[in-house]
C-alpha cells in the first residue's frame, strides 16, 4: 500500500494504472475509520482492480462554529485498517495541497445543497461538492463508492456528476450500523455511555415511521408524528429536523404512497448526528 501526501504521486499512480488497463475506485473519507467506511472499501476491491481511499479533513464543509478542530484525527489507526483490507493508495493530502492560497472556485449543486444539513449547516454541500470534484479531477476514479447513510450528499454528488458530465460511476452503499442500531459515524466517538444510549433513539425514531408505513400508513403527518415522538422520551437529544423527502430532489413529499426518504438530524450532547431510511425499498 502506498500512501500519497501529494497530488502528483496520485497523478502518477493513475497514470500507471491507464496504462496497465486497470480499473480504479475511489472512496473519498474524513479518516476516524469505522466499518461503515471499510464496507464501501470492500465494495470498491470487489468492483474496481486499484482501491484508492482519500483521507481529508475537508475545512471547506465545516461552518466556523463547528468541529473541524476537534474532528478525530488518527492517521496510523487509519492506515493500519486500510493495510488490513488490501488497499492499493492511499491519498492523505494536506490542507496546502488541496486549497492552495488563492484559490477562488466552488461547486454547487444549487437547489439541492439547502436541503436538509444544508438548511442547518450553510455552506456545507458546497463544501462537499467542491472537494469531491477535486477529488474526481485528481484520482479520475472509474468508480466512487459512497455511503447511504449521508442520503442528501449521495443524492447531490449524485446529480452533480450528471450534471457535469462527470465520467465516474457513483455506487451508493446501504447504511451499516453498530449491533444495537446506531449508525456507525466518526461522530459517534464523541458520545459518552449516557449519550451513547441516548443516541438510539434516531434509529428507534425510523423504525416506528418505517413499521407505521409497513402497517398501511401513508399521510406524511402522521407517519412524521410517530417519529417525532420517539424523541419526546429522549428530552437530552434536540431535534435538528425530521422529514419525509423525495431522494431525488430533497424536496417534502406531500404523499408517502410511492415511497421517500426519511432523515433525521439531532444533537446528542455536543454531536450532531443523522441518520435515514427509505420507505417502499429495500436498501
Ligand atoms: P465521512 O463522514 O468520513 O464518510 C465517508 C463515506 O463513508 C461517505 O460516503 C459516508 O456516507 C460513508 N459512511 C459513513 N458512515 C457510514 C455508515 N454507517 N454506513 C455506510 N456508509 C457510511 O462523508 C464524508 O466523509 C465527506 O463529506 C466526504 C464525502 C469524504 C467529502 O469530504
Amino acid at each position: 500500500m502506498q500512501v500519497c501526501n501529494s497530488i502528483a504521486e496520485v497523478r502518477q499512480a493513475r497514470h500507471l494504472a491507464r496504462r496497465d488497463h486497470k480499473t480504479v475506485g475511489l472512496v473519498p473519507t474524513m479518516g476516524a475509520l469505522h466499518e461503515g467506511h471499510l464496507a464501501l472499501v470492500r465494495a470498491a476491491k470487489a468492483q474496481c482492480d486499484l482501491v484508492v481511499v482519500s483521507i481529508f479533513v475537508n475545512p471547506l464543509q465545516f461552518g466556523p462554529s463547528e468541529d473541524l478542530a476537534k474532528y478525530p484525527r488518527d492517521f496510523e489507526r487509519d492506515r493500519e485498517l486500510l493495510q488490513r483490507e488490501g488497499v492499493d493508495f492511499i491519498f492523505a493530502p494536506g490542507v496546502e495541497e488541496m486549497y492552495p492560497a488563492g484559490a477562488i472556485t466552488y461547486v454547487t449543486v444549487e437547489g439541492l445543497s439547502d436541503k436538509l444539513c444544508g438548511r442547518s449547516r450553510p455552506g456545507h454541500f458546497r463544501g462537499v461538492t467542491t472537494v469531491v470534484s477535486k477529488l474526481f479531477n485528481i484520482v479520475e476514479p472509474d468508480k466512487a463508492f459512497f455511503g447511504q447513510k449521508d442520503a442528501a450528499q449521495s443524492t447531490i454528488i449524485r446529480r452533480m456528476v450528471r450534471d457535469l458530465n462527470i465520467p465516474v460511476g457513483v455506487v451508493i452503499y446501504p447504511i451499516v450500523r453498530e449491533p444495537d442500531g446506531l449508525a456507525m459515524s466518526s461522530r459517534n466517538a464523541y458520545l459518552d455511555a449516557q449519550q451513547r444510549k441516548s443516541a438510539l433513539v434516531l434509529s428507534r425514531s425510523l423504525i416506528a415511521v418505517q413499521e407505521r408505513f409497513n402497517h398501511g400508513e401513508r399521510r406524511v403527518s402522521a407517519l412524521i408524528e410517530a417519529g417525532k415522538r420517539a424523541f419526546e422520551q429522549e428530552p437530552p437529544v434536540r431535534l435538528d429536523y425530521f422529514e419525509i423527502v423525495d431522494p431525488e430532489t430533497l424536496d417534502p413529499v406531500a404523499d408517502s404512497s410511492r415511497g421517500g426518504l426519511v432523515a433525521v438530524a439531532a444533537f446528542v450532547g455536543k454531536a450532531r448526528l443523522i441518520d435515514n431510511v427509505l420507505l417502499g425499498r429495500t436498501t
